[in-house]
């Protein structure tokens, strides 16, 4: 072979590497020109017959070969070898994907805050159906029959004997007749009533149902002081509540209990109407002629109930000024509250 010969085998080899498409035909070259009976090994062994005067220039020719094709070779194999695994094309200098994440929706975290709240002193958390009786829902609950509030103007009736509950407080029925005293149990729940949606009321909402009823005296100052620490855990150590008489058919004394505004701490604001307070619950001893629905004797247990609005202790909490915005489910309201 001459001079002329090797260096035409020499492009010709590194021509064949370019044009490969796949690590087969790569190796196939590698043993063709670097295998045990490949070309170059081949030439090295005839380096003895070619004449003393050209052999340094084939020697020379013949490195400079191997070197460049186990260059080339060595480049193209991690080039297609790159191009096989699954992170063919992944930039690990970009930027992470956002994914959104959701958060607890302000009225279940009111409720699981609750309920964890009353845990500590002793109530568990009972449960009843959104579909209820008229007995459960105003019968048993002492309500006149032809109360006001069970007109069709303000109550979803299915038929005569059943209704979408107005309130929770069927729950304390339900709770009585199922156990015997002490009863001790706080119900969250939906609550339906033929409201117009406005800023604060919906025709769906939901409250937090509590009864207390035991064989020993339970007093008005025992539910002011539950209210009073659940306030405390609930909106932090300053708040204060109150009591202003009221009437309810289910509890006698009734009271409506308003604790002081979180934002302007009692002063007087925009969101308290510059009263200092702000409506939470609806509340009582509860009203011997309930005893008598349930089969508990009046003369023997003593009880306090009190029903409060969620929504409401969800938007003084964390400032939210319309009703509206806890059903829309806006991610980008709920996320700033997450
Ligand atoms: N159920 C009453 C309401 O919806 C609230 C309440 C509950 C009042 C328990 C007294 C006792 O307004």
């Amino acid at each position: 072979m001459t001079l002329q010969e090797l260096q035409q085998e020499h492009t010709a080899s590194i021509a064949a590497l370019e044009a490969a498409q796949s690590l087969e035909a790569l190796d196939a070259l590698r043993v063709k020109y670097l295998g045990r009976n490949g070309l170059l090994p081949g030439l090295v062994k005839q380096m003895k017959d070619v004449p003393a005067a050209d052999r340094p220039a084939f020697g020379k020719e013949l490195g400079a070969w191997r070197g460049e094709f186990e260059a080339q070779l060595n480049a193209k194999t991690a080039a297609l070898q790159a191009n096989e695994t699954p992170t063919a094309g992944f930039d690990v200098s970009l930027p992470g994907r956002w994914h959104a994440e959701g958060v607890i929706h302000p009225v279940s975290r009111v409720i699981e805050e609750t309920a964890e709240i009353f845990h500590r002193l002793g109530f568990t958390v009972a449960d009843g159906p959104d579909i209820e009786t008229k007995f459960n829902n105003f019968t048993a609950l002492n309500t006149a029959p032809h109360h006001p509030s069970m007109d069709p103007s303000d109550t979803f009736w299915f038929d005569v004997e059943t209704v979408l509950r107005t309130q929770t407080s069927p729950v304390q029925i339900r709770t009585m007749l199922d156990n015997p005293p002490p009863v001790r149990i706080i119900n969250p729940g939906r609550c339906y009533r033929r409201d117009t949606t406005d800023a604060t009321h919906s025709a769906n909402f939901h409250q937090i149902e509590g009864l207390y009823v035991d064989v020993k005296p339970v007093s008005l100052a025992d539910l002011k002081s539950t209210l009073a620490y659940f306030a405390r855990e609930m909106m932090g150590p300053d708040i204060g509540v109150r009591f202003r008489p009221h009437f309810f058919p289910f509890t006698e004394p009734s009271v409506e209990v308003d604790f002081t505004c979180h934002v302007c701490k009692g002063k007087g604001c925009r969101v308290c109407k510059n009263s200092g307070w702000i409506e939470i619950a609806g509340a009582g001893m509860v009203d011997p002629r309930v005893y008598k629905h349930v089969g508990y004797d009046p003369d023997a247990v003593y009880g306090y109930a009190f029903g409060m609005g969620v929504e409401r202790i969800a938007m003084i909490k964390y400032g939210i000024p319309d009703i509206r915005f806890l059903y829309e489910n806006d991610i980008r309201f709920l996320s700033q509250l997450g």
